[in-house]
C-alpha cells in the first residue's frame, strides 16, 4: 500500500473554504507533515473530469458541467495531500475514491461536520449515530484503494459510548482516526475533552490524531503539551492554522504579513480565484479588518488589488501575464 503513515505528525486540518492548494501548501512549508483538504462531498467529486495542466503544473477535478475546479493538487503534495470526503454512501465514497488514489496520500471520511446540510444528508457527524454505515463506508475503502483511509469524527458525552464507537471503525482497517474533542453540539468556546481523547487512545492501537486544542495553541512548543494532553500521536490543527498558518514552524511563528506575503505568492502561483483568496486572507486578518488597510482590502475584487496591499502587484501581474499568454486564465478556479 503506498501513502502515509499518521504516527507522531502534524497536521493541517480539514477547514471547508480554507484548505484550498495555497493553504496546504504554505503549511507544508511550514513544517506540518501532513494537510488535509477541505471538506469534498462525494456528489460533487463525481461530476468532475480529471486534467493536468500543464502550465500551472497542477493535476484539477474540473466540475464537467460549469468548468469549476473542484479539487486542485500538484506534485509537491501528492505524499502528504489527504482528501476528506463527505458521504453517506459506499459506493459513491468508492468511486471518489478511484478517481483520486493516485493523485494523493490518504482519504478521509467525515463523520463530525455538525451543520444541518450534513446531517440532513446522511454525511458528517450523523454516520456517528449509524455506525453501520460509517463501517459499511469504511470497510469498502479500505478493501479497494490502495491509499490509507481514515476518519475524523467528535466524541459523544460518554466516554464509554465514544471508545465503543471508535472500536468499532477501527476494527474495519483504518489506517487512523482524528477526534475532534467536542460534541456534535458544543462550540468552539466549550472546552475540548483531551482526557475522551486519552481514554480513546488507551483503548485502540491505531494511530489517534487529536483535533480540538486550537484555543490553547498559541505558540509551537503548545502543541506538544496539547499532543501529551490527549496521550495521542498526533496533532491537527485548524483555527489556529487558519488564522496563522505558521504555527507549524518549530523556529517560532513569522509576521502576520509576512504569512500573507507567503500565501499570496501561493494564490498567485496557482492561478487561486480572488473570492477564496480573500476569504482566507480575511480569516487571517480577523479584527484587523477594522483598520485603515483592512477597510481597503475589503475593497478588493481582483487577486492584483489584493496583492497590491502587501507590495506585490508586480508580482501578481507578471504572472498573470505569463499564464495569460499560455492561455489559462479562461479556467480559473472558482471557489464556492
Ligand atoms: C472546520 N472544521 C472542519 N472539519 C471537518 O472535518 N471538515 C471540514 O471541512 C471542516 N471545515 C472547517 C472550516 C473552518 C473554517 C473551521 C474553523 C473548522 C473543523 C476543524 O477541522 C476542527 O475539527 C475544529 O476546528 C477543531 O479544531 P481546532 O480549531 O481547535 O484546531
Amino acid at each position: 500500500m503506498r501513502g502515509i503513515n499518521y504516527d507522531n505528525k502534524l497536521i493541517l486540518a480539514p477547514m471547508v473554504r480554507v484548505g484550498t492548494l495555497p493553504m496546504r501548501l504554505l503549511a507544508l512549508d511550514y513544517g506540518a507533515d501532513i494537510v488535509y483538504t477541505e471538506e469534498l462531498i462525494d456528489w460533487k467529486f463525481l461530476k468532475t473530469v480529471r486534467r493536468e495542466n500543464d502550465i500551472l503544473g497542477t493535476v484539477d477535478f474540473i466540475d464537467k458541467s460549469d468548468g469549476t475546479i473542484v479539487f486542485r493538487t500538484c506534485n509537491r503534495e501528492k505524499d502528504k495531500v489527504v482528501v476528506q470526503i463527505g458521504t453517506c454512501d459506499a459506493n459513491r465514497a468508492l468511486k471518489v475514491a478511484k478517481l483520486i488514489e493516485d493523485d494523493i496520500a490518504g482519504i478521509d471520511i467525515n463523520m463530525g461536520c455538525p451543520k444541518e446540510f450534513s446531517l440532513k444528508g446522511g454525511m458528517g457527524a450523523a454516520l456517528l449515530r449509524d455506525p453501520e454505515k460509517a463501517k459499511e463506508i469504511l470497510t469498502t475503502l479500505v478493501k479497494n484503494v490502495k491509499i490509507p483511509v481514515t476518519c475524523k469524527i467528535r466524541v459523544f458525552e460518554n466516554v464509554d459510548d465514544t471508545i465503543w464507537l471508535v472500536k468499532q471503525l477501527a476494527s474495519t482497517g483504518i489506517a487512523a482516526i482524528a477526534v475532534h474533542g467536542r460534541t456534535k453540539q458544543e462550540r468552539p468556546q466549550h472546552p475540548n475533552r483531551n482526557y475522551m481523547i486519552k481514554a480513546i487512545r488507551e483503548n485502540v492501537n491505531i494511530p489517534v490524531i487529536a483535533n480540538g486544542g486550537s484555543r490553547q495553541i498559541e505558540k509551537y512548543s503548545d502543541i506538544e503539551a496539547f499532543r501529551q494532553d490527549c496521550g495521542a500521536s498526533s496533532v491537527m490543527i485548524a483555527r489556529t492554522a487558519q488564522g496563522n498558518c505558521s504555527i507549524f514552524r518549530p523556529e517560532g511563528m513569522k509576521e502576520l504579513d509576512d504569512v500573507i506575503v507567503d500565501y499570496l505568492k501561493y494564490a498567485v502561483d496557482y492561478d487561486n480565484s480572488p473570492n477564496n483568496t480573500k476569504y482566507c486572507v480575511q480569516n487571517m486578518l480577523k479584527e484587523l479588518q477594522e483598520t485603515p488597510r483592512g477597510k481597503k482590502f475589503l475593497e478588493c475584487q481582483t487577486l492584483e488589488q489584493i496583492c497590491a496591499i502587501w507590495n506585490l502587484a508586480q508580482y501578481c501581474r507578471k504572472k498573470q501575464l505569463e499564464y495569460n499568454e499560455k492561455g489559462i486564465l479562461g479556467r480559473r478556479q472558482i471557489s464556492p
